[in-house]
């Protein structure tokens, strides 16, 4: 059984998306067995709700290290799922090539320093992109730099919003975490 420690930051619906994928056997012979919020929020009531381990570390400089003390060596992989702090280098480089993320949008266009929630969906309206869409990728030091796992994208309409935007993206990011956690463990 692979254990999975997912952090969060706000409402943890890809959280909850994760643990239906675990119960419905989309994604097979892995566990969360650790939550870890760096504010109050939602994500955090999800765990409670499935009774599985949940810890709030506000957010700040010792952040990181205190990630380590309580994320065990038998971690296989640490899942960022709508988590806005930015986690230090060392803690990167300790757990490289098991911390993934998901982006609400195309990298590696409209990633980096400030392309987080609602500022992500404007910059692709005013950009007058074609597409749009959502990345699973790895965490490495440089902020939404690393591998891709995997991505999808739709057209983005005329008509479309920074709101209409961010709801179609969650849809495409609820369809891509699971398979790509599964493509992670070579399910
Ligand atoms: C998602 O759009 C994700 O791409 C971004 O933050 C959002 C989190 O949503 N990093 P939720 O908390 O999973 O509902």
């Amino acid at each position: 059984m692979k254990n999975i420690t997912v952090l969060v930051s706000g409402s943890g619906t890809n959280l909850q998306r994760i643990l239906d994928s675990i119960e419905s056997g989309e994604i097979q012979n892995a566990q969360v067995s650790l939550v870890i919020a760096d504010r109050e929020c939602y994500g955090l009531e999800r765990a409670k709700n499935h009774h599985i381990k949940n810890i709030l570390i506000p957010r700040g400089k010792n952040f990181s290290s205190q990630l380590n003390e309580v994320i065990s060596e038998n971690t296989d992989l640490i899942v960022l799922a709508g988590f806005l702090s930015i986690l230090k280098s060392e803690f990167c480089e300790n757990w490289k090539g098991k911390i993934i993320n998901i982006h609400p949008a195309l990298l590696p266009k409209f990633g980096g320093k400030g392309m987080w929630g609602m500022n992500v969906h404007r910059a692709v309206i005013e950009a007058k992109e074609k597409e749009s869409g959502a990345t699973v990728h790895f965490v490495t030091s440089g902020i939404d730099e690393g591998d891709i796992i995997l991505q999808k994208s739709f057209d983005v309409m005329e008509n479309d919003t920074p709101e209409t935007l961010a709801e179609k993206v969650h849809h495409i990011e609820y369809e891509i975490f699971p398979k790509a956690i599964n493509k992670f463990f070579g399910n």
